[in-house]
């Protein structure tokens, strides 16, 4: 898809698109999906003018309208997978975490949800005879947990490479992308900002193929405390949610966040054994993978519920090189 400019949109000017820029609508998808309040807020025009833009940038986006059948199928046939690194974790998926679509993980703090990240990001990256999209990763890290050392560790437990090349730590470090987000609303920023980036690397060598947000509901979560922001909350996660799920199909990328659950009873929150984010995260996620510990390295990953695949659970471990069977 060619980049379109906001200036091309029926109503905008240099000034209107600066405005708009400057309030963070940084691209024709932003707009194809505000309110006309939002527009009239950001770039000072009229309530007619702003209804205008957005009609022009949602023909421009193609977006907002039905899809036939065909055409969905079409789209369907470009999802791709990417290997876990266990073939029991693989199989459970059906072959692998799939494209256009949110793989959400849930568990409770150190049943490997950031571990499975890290090795998604490295995996991608590998050639498709290896399980890989040969693409990018981009992640936001919202726990301060990413580890470039955890990387380097996991490309030395890769499968060899293809004849006549060699897996060096620093060329997957090179195309993984991460953006730490310090409060929710940052968070939602820096998936509008993840666009901007895939567009930009759409047509490279690797364009973006996953997408991580780890976790997706922990700012969330220690931002609106008590029974009265639940509704707002749960608004703004489902908006952010939704820039994710289009962030998937627009560039045919995985989406993988993280959620974690609370071993100790939460007032606020409901059931501890449930998810954070309840039922929003739960329709909006394709598959959920409910991560818990078993003995030492072992880990084991139920698939809660997922539209083509049986409920079941596979056993993997996180190992020093990384997952493993
Ligand atoms: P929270 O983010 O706290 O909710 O936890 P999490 O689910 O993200 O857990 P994480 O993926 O960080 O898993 C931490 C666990 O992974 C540790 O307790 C270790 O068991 C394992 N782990 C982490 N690093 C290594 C490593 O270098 N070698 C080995 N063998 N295991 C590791
Ligand atoms: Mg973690």
């Amino acid at each position: 898809m060619a980049t379109k400019l906001l200036e091309d949109l029926p109503g905008v000017g240099p000034a209107t698109a600066e405005k708009l820029r400057e309030a963070g609508f940084n691209t024709v998808e932003a707009i194809a999906v505000a309110s006309p309040g939002e527009l009239v807020a950001a770039a000072e025009v009229g309530e007619a003018t702003a209804a205008k833009i957005i009609a022009g940038a949602r023909e421009a986006a193609d977006v907002g309208g039905f899809e036939t059948g065909d055409r969905i199928l079409e789209r369907r046939k470009l999802v791709g997978k990417v290997t876990t690194s266990s073939k029991s974790f693989n199989e459970l998926l059906g072959g692998g975490m799939e494209t256009q679509s949110i793989v959400e993980l849930y568990g409770e703090f150190g049943s490997g949800k950031t571990q499975v990240a890290h090795q998604l990001a490295i995996n991608v990256q590998m050639p498709r005879e290896m399980g890989g999209l040969n693409g990018s990763a981009v992640i936001i890290d919202t726990e301060n947990t990413f580890r470039p050392e955890r990387i380097a560790q996991m490309v030395k437990g890769l499968p060899p490479a293809p004849e006549g090349q060699s897996w060096e730590p620093d060329e997957f470090l090179e195309h993984i992308s991460v953006a730490r987000a310090f409060n929710s609303n940052h968070q939602i920023l820096l998936a509008e900002s993840a666009m901007d980036l895939a567009e930009k690397l759409r047509d490279s060598e690797k364009p973006v193929r996953l997408l991580i947000v780890d976790s997706v509901t922990a700012h969330f979560r220690a931002e609106y405390i008590g029974r009265g922001t639940l509704a707002d909350r749960q608004q703004k996660l489902n908006k952010h949610l939704h820039d994710l799920m289009r962030f998937a199909d627009l560039n045919n990328a995985l989406i993988l966040v993280t959620n974690q659950v609370m071993s100790k009873p939460d007032t606020f929150f409901g059931d501890p054994t449930k998810p954070v984010g309840g039922h929003v995260l739960g329709h909006t996620a394709t598959f959920r993978l409910y991560l818990r510990k078993s003995k030492g390295e072992k880990r084991i990953a139920r698939l809660v519920d997922s539209p083509n695949l049986p409920d079941g659970e596979a056993v993997f471990s996180v190992t020093m090189e990384g997952l493993k069977d």
